[in-house]
This record gives structure tokens, sequence and C-alpha cells, in this order.
């Protein structure tokens, strides 16, 4: 592909990082192996992530990037197109309404949202009722969940299917789980699910993470690897954000929190994974335990609702109000 005429004639996937100039066979598998294996993943990189990434020199990164920017109709869509799209959202209700009303609705599709608390604030939790929920709004809806700490329990969903008023057995169907043993397993993990969509011809409508960071924080211990494990973690979310967009899939993750010793006054926790996770995600819920046995979800980072927070119950059947 050289001339740009060509190009806006053609779909956008036709259109490979091998056309590129300066991408021979050997630097494209070196793009694609660490995540770079399609134009908007390049289009939107730094020179110094390419470099890193795949060993090329600076200036050729450079074109590399100009190349795939200019390649790309980067589209602008007018504000009613976008409202259109959205009209597609669906929001998934969890059977509890302050965290409905909270969410503005329910759990987003075409967003990621994260939950991050301490242990046993209710992460887990959530990512069974998630499915038994969706299967009641949607019974043609598939659930993918990527267990990476060995906490999905198939009995769980059948107690809260039971508390749904559905089919445990066929909600146990229409989850589709993986066990992640790694952080690269993960992220392979991550990106087999369009497989699921294109090849298996699932309605892919939920995809949960659990635990999104536990094993980037086992894996890269001490301050020398703290840049290697966010580059990575940037790459596993920008996978995420755009499963999340290109087939409308509710996304959620959940993140530990880690105590900040230099907090004295107010809440001394911050999120795992820093600003590269706070920033990929759409809606941020902070889980943690509250008075008689309750929890409180707060949202603290949302494109379009108020900050806010609400009390619930964890029980048997499900999530309930306070
Ligand atoms: P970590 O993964 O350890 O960080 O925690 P988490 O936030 O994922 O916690 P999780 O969602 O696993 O919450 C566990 C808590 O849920 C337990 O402490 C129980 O209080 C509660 N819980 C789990 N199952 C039930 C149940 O069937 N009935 C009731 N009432 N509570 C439950
Ligand atoms: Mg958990």
């Amino acid at each position: 592909m050289t001339k740009k005429q060509d190009n806006e004639t053609k779909e956008e996937e036709e259109i490979s990082i091998m056309d590129l100039p300066g991408v021979g066979a050997a630097t494209a598998e070196k793009l694609e192996t660490s995540g770079y294996g399609d134009l908007m993943s390049i289009a939107v990189a730094t020179p110094g992530q390419l470099v890193e990434a795949s060993g090329i020199g600076e200036t050729t990164a450079r074109k590399i990037i100009s190349a795939a920017r200019n390649s790309l109709e980067m589209g602008f869509e007018s504000g009613d197109d976008i409202l259109k799209k959205r009209q597609n959202v669906m929001k998934i209700k969890l059977g509890c309404d302050n965290i409905n009303k909270l969410l503005g609705g329910g759990f987003e599709t075409g967003a990621i949202t994260e939950c991050f608390g301490e242990y046993g604030s209710g992460k887990t939790q959530i990512a069974h009722v998630l499915p038994v929920r969706l299967y009641k709004q949607d019974p043609s809806a598939t659930s993918v969940f990527i267990d990476t700490e060995n906490t999905f329990r198939p009995e769980r969903i059948v107690e809260l299917a039971k508390g749904a008023g559905v089919d445990p057995k066929k909600v146990l169907k229409q989850i589709k789980v993986a066990r992640a043993y790694n952080s690269d397993h993960q992220m392979l993990l991550a990106e087999k699910v369009t497989d699921l969509i294109n090849k298996k011809n699932l309605n892919v409508r939920l995809v949960i993470v659990d635990s999104l960071t536990s094993h980037f924080r086992a894996e890269f211990v001490g301050r020398g690897t703290l840049a290697e494990r966010q580059q990575k973690l940037n790459q596993h979310m920008h996978v995420l954000l755009r499963i999340s967009d290109s087939h409308q899939i509710c996304v959620y993750v959940t993140n530990q929190v880690m105590s900040r010793p230099d907090v004295f006054f107010g809440d001394p926790t911050a999120a795992i994974g820093g600003h590269i996770v706070a920033h990929s995600s759409t809606f941020r819920i902070y889980l943690r335990k509250g008075k008689k046995g309750s929890r409180v979800a707060k949202l603290v980072d949302s494109p379009n609702l108020p900050e806010g927070s609400t009390p619930f119950y964890i029980e048997t059947d499900g999530l309930k109000d306070f």
C-alpha cells in the first residue's frame, strides 16, 4: 500500500502494519509480540514505547508512527452518531437498586469498570453476580471469566442463579472460565477473547479479570521492575479497552489496594497499578467493609456520573440494599 488514495477505498482491516514503510517481517513480528500488532496501537504509541518494545531505532519509530497516523482515518464522528452508538449500550443491573443507581443504571458495556478494595470487600462476589445478572437480562449472552487467583466458584454461581430466579445450569453454560497462571498467560487470554467472538461466534457481552493485578504484583518485585510492570499492564489494559470498545463488551476488573505509609489523614490505601489502570478504566469503584457486615461502594471516577457512595449487603442469594 503506497498511495493514500488507495487506502481510502479500502477497509481499515486490510492495511496491516507490514504496509508501513520500514516495517519488514522481522520488525512486524517484534511489534506484534509486544502488543503493537495493529495500526491504531502504533498510531497512539510514543517513539520511546516502540523503541523499547521492538528494538528499532528512534528515527524509524517516528516514521512508523507518523505513517500509521496518516494511513488511519482518525475518525471524527459526529455527536449524534455517538449518541446513536450509545443507545446500543447495555447496562448490567445487579439486583441491588442502590448500586444500579450509583452506576447510572448498571455496569456498562463498551467500558472498563475497575473495582478496588481490601481483601474480603466483595470484588470477587461482584464478579460472580455479574454473569448471573447478565444471563437474566440476555440469556444468549456469554460471559468470560479470566481467573488469576483460583477464586471462580461454580457453586456460588448456582446459589446466585437460584437467588435471581434463573436456571443455574444454563447460567453456568454461558460462562467461559480460564485460569491464568502468570501475567503473560493472562495477557494472552485477554487477546483470545476475540477468537471466541469471531471463530466460535459467541455473543460475548462481559469479560471479567479477577484479579487484574495480582500476577503483575507478584512477578515484578522491587523498584527496578516497576517501569516494565507498568508497561505490560498498559498493554493489557489497551487490549481490554479495544475489546470493550469494538465489541460492546462490559469489562470488569478487580484490583487490590496497598497501604500507603505516607498518608496520615484520610484513607491510607491506594489501588495497585497506579495511573495506568486508573486512567484506562472508565468507571472506578472503591469497595470497603462497612458497619454491621455491610459493604460500601463508592464511585470515584466516571465520565458522566456524580461521585457518590452507597452501602449494600452480600447475601447468599445476591447483593441486597442496605
Ligand atoms: P480479595 O480477593 O481477597 O482481595 O477479596 P475480595 O474483595 O475479592 O472479596 P470477596 O468478594 O471474595 O468477598 C468475600 C466476602 O464475601 C466474605 O468475607 C463473605 O463475607 C462474603 N460472602 C461470600 N459468599 C457469601 C455468601 O454466600 N453469603 C454471604 N452472606 N456472604 C458471602
Ligand atoms: Mg477476590
